[in-house]
């Protein structure tokens, strides 16, 4: 499958529906919600995350579908091209050109994250017998300390998602997706059910949604914007990537409703599942990364019929994972293919394994490894890569793309390709207009003014 991206074309709606959920629902809802809702200090920082993802993510989702499916390019070509046949400045572009290039700077690590999933696999094979929060925290650091091991899941990680990207969207991803995206959604349900019977769900409860706004910081508000962006693969290109193999059936505010309410439904399940467990073996819901590593497997380890449970729990998180990573890669893949004409695998080859040597960085300077000692303004190289995409190129990426719909866009043409009634359509128009730059713009003016003022 060479060439540019609109070359591709989903093969129905509902494999177009799962391969956006797929790319949605993966690591930022089941590894990073959890952990930064515990940073962040629960209830409040839930509730800011959601009001994100549907106020300023969902219009955003829809904006970005519709320019991918309207340009038919890769997220640079797309901008161009509507830029130019809107009589706008080339300069548009840049949202492309932000998108590929955070893209690939995040699938660098998240592919370390992803490798961790794979060990966890293994491991859960023979079982967490007698996990307790002491044994499973050691477990954890002890791998991502090592310097061989993290490397090598991680390329494991990088090569399956290389192989399905070269095979082209149809012929990889929507096999995974159909079966696999419902199966986990099944086992987590499943996961909050026995928390919420073993664990301690009633803190967990008042943890999550009695929101304390004492706890709420500035970063924590930008933590939780950039999430939203992050759960929903926003500003990345990759769903604008997707939305360029979209068909014109399709109707796209209804598609992005249903993303959204799937995303954040996962990332609020993977809480309901975790923190259970966190809150009864004394664990610290502020430790970080590793909460989903040495929560889950506790409770693997004692429940009937755990290692198969472990198993599958793993499993499917690396599929949601994969086919995350595999919307991260496409941008890049589909922009140089198309700028270069050249063949679509050898791209994927080489590209992958550029993000694979930058990501051993990342995966080296976690826990007590090689280049842990490593810091940046304070953090850690994945630390530094994980808040330049999140915290920065996501929102501010945001932002750009809800101003150019929003007053560089004619009305009639979004008009056009959203196909909503006029009334909902007003809704999505005044929220991309107004409500997007004002919220992503308040947050960064807010912490500009605290850095420099205070
Ligand atoms: N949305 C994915 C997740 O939550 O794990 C990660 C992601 C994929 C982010 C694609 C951004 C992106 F463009």
């Amino acid at each position: 499958m060479a060439g540019a991206a609109g070359q591709q074309q989903w093969s129905s709606r509902w494999t177009f529906l799962l391969a956006a959920v797929g790319s949605a629902v993966g690591l930022g809802n089941i590894w990073k919600f959890p952990f930064e809702a515990g940073q962040g200090g629960g209830g409040a920082f839930v509730l800011v995350y959601l009001a994100f993802v549907f106020a300023v993510g969902l219009p955003v989702l829809m904006a970005e579908l519709s320019l991918g499916r309207r340009g038919k390019m890769s997220p640079i070509g797309t901008m161009e091209k509507i830029a130019k046949e809107e009589g706008r400045s080339k300069a548009w572009s840049i949202i492309g050109w932000s998108g590929v290039v955070g893209g690939f700077i995040v699938i660098s690590f998240y592919a370390v994250v992803g490798g961790w999933v794979l060990a966890y696999i293994v491991k859960a094979f023979s079982g967490f017998a007698g996990f307790d929060a002491a044994i499973s925290t050691d477990t954890f650091v002890a791998y991502i300390s090592d310097p061989v091991w993290p490397v090598v899941s991680q390329f494991a990680f990088i090569a399956i998602t290389i192989g399905i990207v070269m095979r082209g969207v149809k012929g990889g991803l929507e096999k995974a997706v159909t079966y696999l995206m419902p199966a986990l959604f099944a086992l987590l349900l499943g996961l909050v059910i026995y928390s919420a019977i073993n664990g301690a769900f009633a803190e967990t409860l008042t943890f999550l949604f009695s929101p304390d706004f004492s706890k709420l910081t500035l970063d924590t508000v930008l933590n939780a914007l950039g999430l939203a962006f992050f759960s929903l693969s926003l500003a990345l290109g990759s769903i604008m990537t997707y939305g360029a193999y979209l068909t014109k059936d399709i109707n796209i505010p209804r598609a992005a409703i249903a993303i959204s309410l799937a995303d954040s439904a996962v990332a609020l399940m993977a809480g309901l599942a975790i923190f259970p467990i966190v809150f009864k073996y004394g664990l610290d819901p502020a430790g970080g990364g590793g909460l989903v590593f040495t929560t889950l497997p506790i409770a693997f380890g004692q429940m009937t019929g755990g290692i198969i449970v472990g198993v599958l729990f793993f499993f499917l998180l690396a599929v949601a994972a994969v086919t995350s990573a595999i919307s991260l890669l496409e941008p890049a893949v589909s922009y140089v293919s198309e700028r270069l004409g050249a063949d679509r695998k050898k791209v994927t080859l080489y590209l992958g394994l550029a993000a694979f040597l930058l990501g051993t960085l990342s995966a080296w300077s976690q826990g007590g490894n090689i280049l842990s000692d490593v810091k940046i303004l304070g953090a850690d190289i994945m630390g530094v890569k994980d808040y330049l995409t999140n915290n920065i190129m996501m929102p501010l990426g945001g932002m750009f793309i809800a101003l150019f719909v929003g007053w560089f866009v004619s009305r009639k043409n979004m008009m056009e390709e959203l196909a909503m009634e006029e009334s909902t359509f007003r809704i999505w128009y005044f929220l991309v207009r107004f409500v997007c730059p004002t919220a992503i713009g308040a947050v960064f003016v807010s912490i500009l003014y605290n850095t420099i003022v205070g």
